[in-house]
């Protein structure tokens, strides 16, 4: 165990041993990767089963890498192959057009009910996006709410319904790809909900806000983004240098909004900003999630996390990656911090689904 790893378990205070599979020196081994002279090695990797299992002992580690960086790894995760889920994703997205449309969103086909829920090709027209991809995408729900006349008497009882539309799933010949695909993404979806609603718990122990899980009791609009960025062309990539450093990027730099866990795969190019200078975030691999939290959740626990910006910079191939973020329930109030303080978008919002209202209508303008 490393010199640092030791003092560091020394000043937070960890003494206790803890119950799980793993003795204290292995448990913080894990947490605490050994240096090899790279900023982001220090980075906590945590145990998925220490997490989900509110073990507090992990609690420190998370905090002090989410304080740092602004993002930390889950790691371990038992049944859990993340191949699988690219193999599958690269499979529908391999699909013919015409087989992918039928559960297009309504934007791209307007014979499907979903506004939000499905696939949406977005690469139609590649001299004005700047967001060359393809995204399909999953929520919490597979079927929809009984529609209550009376109960959509104002436009956000309305947009709670809207949020709550029901998943779509592919259909094609191959009866053991639909099977699969659904089983994987339905099962891919809990994990990372599960992960984020851990992690929610872990900081408001660490941090002392006991308030802060009853924000994330329902998840609505939580949703999952099955990514791909295919190869561009010069034409198509002449808007996307960087104004912080020029380099040509692949996703513009930006601060999320909720908690996001991502996966990348084995595909490089996801930089974190750390003390002003972009740097390469390790890749998630087989069998981990990377874990960040954005500007609204940072505002509502006073700014005690960094809310870290991010991008992706240019490759020369085809990339994949899974997004997940899970939002704070529609009726939860977003208007104040943990201490009562009024956040930047309490100055607008009371509730998050007036929030997501305004979101969702900037996404459908210039992400879709
Ligand atoms: C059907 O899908 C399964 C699972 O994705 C795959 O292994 C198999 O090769 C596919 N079969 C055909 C005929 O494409």
């Amino acid at each position: 165990m490393s010199k640092t790893v030791v003092s560091l378990a020394l000043l937070l205070g960890i003494f206790v041993v803890p119950t799980s599979a793993f003795g204290l020196p292995e448990l913080l081994e894990k947490l605490w990767p050994k240096e090899t002279g790279q900023v982001f090695d220090t980075v906590a990797r945590i145990p998925y089963n220490e997490l989900l299992n509110d073990n507090p002992y992990v609690d420190p580690f998370i905090v002090h890498s989410m304080k740092n960086f602004g993002f930390f790894y889950v790691v371990d995760v038992p049944d859990y192959d993340a191949s699988v889920e690219d193999e599958y994703l690269q499979q529908f997205f391999n699909l013919p057009e015409k087989v992918k449309a039928d559960t297009e969103i309504k934007r791209h086909n307007p014979a499907n009910k979903n506004a939000y829920r499905g696939y949406c090709p977005g690469l139609d027209d590649v001299e004005a996006t700047l967001q060359y991809k393809e995204v399909f995408n999953i929520g919490p729900h597979e079927t929809r709410a009984p529609f209550y006349d009376d109960s959509l008497s104002n436009d956000l009882e309305k947009l709670k319904y809207e949020c709550s539309e029901a998943n779509v799933w592919p259909e094609t010949d191959n009866c053991t790809f639909d099977k699969g695909f659904k089983e994987v993404f339905q099962t891919g979806f809990d994990m990372r909900r599960n992960i984020a609603r851990a992690f929610v718990r872990s900081i408001s122990r660490a941090l002392g806000f006991p308030n802060l899980p009853s924000l994330f009791s329902e998840d609505e609009f939580s949703a999952m983004g099955l990514r791909r960025y295919p190869v561009r062309s010069e034409r198509t990539n002449k808007n996307m240098f960087s104004d912080f450093d020029g380099e040509l990027l692949r996703e513009l730099e930006h601060i999320d909004s909720t908690v996001t866990v991502l996966s990348t795969f084995n595909n490089g190019g996801l930089q974190m900003l750390y003390k002003n200078q972009y740097m390469n975030a390790p890749v998630t691999g087989d069998n981990a999630f990377l874990v960040n939290i954005g500007k609204l959740v940072e505002d509502i626990i006073d700014n005690q996390l960094i809310s870290v910006r991010h991008r992706v910079i240019e490759t020369a191939y085809t990339r994949h990656s899974i997004t997940y973020f899970l939002g704070p329930a529609f009726d939860a109030d977003i208007s104040r911090s943990m201490t009562g303080y009024i956040t930047e978008a309490g100055h607008k919002y009371r509730i998050f689904g007036e929030w997501i209202k305004d979101y969702l209508g900037a996404i459908e303008l210039f992400y879709y």
